[in-house]
């Protein structure tokens, strides 16, 4: 299967990095499938591709825009997926707001959209398709956040969909804490992938620090002018980028034109690193993979763990 043959699914193309990369991959628009909220139609327009709305933050939408490119593959309209660039994420100032199905926004959208998304696109895939999702330096927690979100904090993936659990809940460092943790549960998300689909790739990509994305917008005015007009001074560091320096890299390896033979791995930027210890813990990561795969069965309940009570209280 070559670049020629296969679709590449970008999820989130309005801004940030997704829009970056939606002008840096090279794949031409009939090839190119643009998943998101209403701004897709507009970035469709501008790059032919073809608009496919979802939000993520409602797991019957993700299903449904997925089921219309599975439908598109089978009836040959569209080649199979090669890619799939789960780029779309966010950041919200606290732990408190809640997903169509009841989730901790952040959690819902971050973890467990990208499961189901990935689930819902199985039969569109190409043999041996390349997976990326997501990761973030927050999954490390300290020096490498760079002191500007708080650490992450593994629980069990119930408690972490719980939108109410923890008296700082409402909190501006839950809101940072759940972010955190939401990028680790997404390198532990890719290697429960891997592992139960080694015919396919799936890898994590890290973009690096990319002060003045959108990944700011919910903040208070003085926070997100700090991320527009004060953090791009760190672009002198390592690991501090544009979108459109690290879309560079994101193409060149969603489309397997370097680390080609990459297998649950993690790239920063263009580098091959490892992810935090953390994140290869395969307790945590098979207990994730049952609890995304609960919370986004249609109808989905948020069973109990056996003899504990996590019903939501609320
Ligand atoms: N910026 C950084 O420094 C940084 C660092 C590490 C990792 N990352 C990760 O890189 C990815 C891109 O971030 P960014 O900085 O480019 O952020 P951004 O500028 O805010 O772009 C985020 C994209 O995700 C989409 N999105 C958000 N919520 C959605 C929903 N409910 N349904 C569908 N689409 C949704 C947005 O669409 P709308 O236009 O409709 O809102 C937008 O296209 C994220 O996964 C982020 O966590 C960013």
């Amino acid at each position: 299967m070559t670049e020629t043959d296969i679709s590449v699914l970008v999820t989130g193309p309005t801004r940030g990095l997704g829009r970056a990369l939606v002008g840096t991959l090279g794949v031409p628009g009939p090839r190119l499938v643009l998943a998101g909220r209403p701004g897709v139609g507009d970035v469709a327009a501008a790059t032919g591709g073809r608009a496919v709305p979802l939000d993520l933050a409602d797991l019957g939408s993700v299903r449904s825009g997925a089921a219309s490119v599975v439908d598109a593959v089978a009836a040959g309209a569209l080649p199979p997926l090669g890619a799939v660039v789960a780029n779309a994420g966010l950041q919200v100032t606290d732990r408190r707001r809640r997903s169509a199905d009841g989730h901790e926004l952040t959690f819902a959208v971050n973890v467990l959209a990208q499961h189901q998304l990935l689930r819902s696109l199985e039969p569109a895939l190409a043999p041996g398709a390349h997976l990326v999702l997501l990761g973030s330096g927050t999954h490390w927690g300290g020096r490498r956040s760079m002191g500007l979100v708080a650490a992450p904090r593994w629980e069990d993936p119930l408690d972490l969909a719980r939108a109410d659990l923890g008296a700082d809940a409402g909190t501006r460092v839950a809101g940072q804490r759940a972010y955190a943790t939401s990028k680790l549960a997404i390198v532990l998300l890719a290697h429960a992938w891997q592992r139960r689909h080694p015919e396919l790739r799936v890898n994590v990509y890290d973009p690096g620090l990319m002060p003045g994305t959108g990944l700011a917008r919910d903040m208070s005015a003085a926070r997100r002018w700090a991320w527009r007009r004060v953090l791009p001074v760190l672009r002198v560091l390592p690991g501090v980028t544009t979108p459109a320096a690290s879309a560079r890299h994101l193409a060149d390896f969603a489309l397997g034109r370097v680390h080609a033979d990459l297998r649950g791995g993690y790239v920063e930027l263009g580098r091959v690193t490892r992810s935090s210890p953390a994140s290869h813990d395969r307790a945590a990561e098979d207990r994730l993979w049952e609890v995304a795969e609960q919370l986004t069965a249609p109808g989905g309940t948020r069973r109990p763990r056996v003899g504990v009570d996590r019903s939501p209280t609320s």
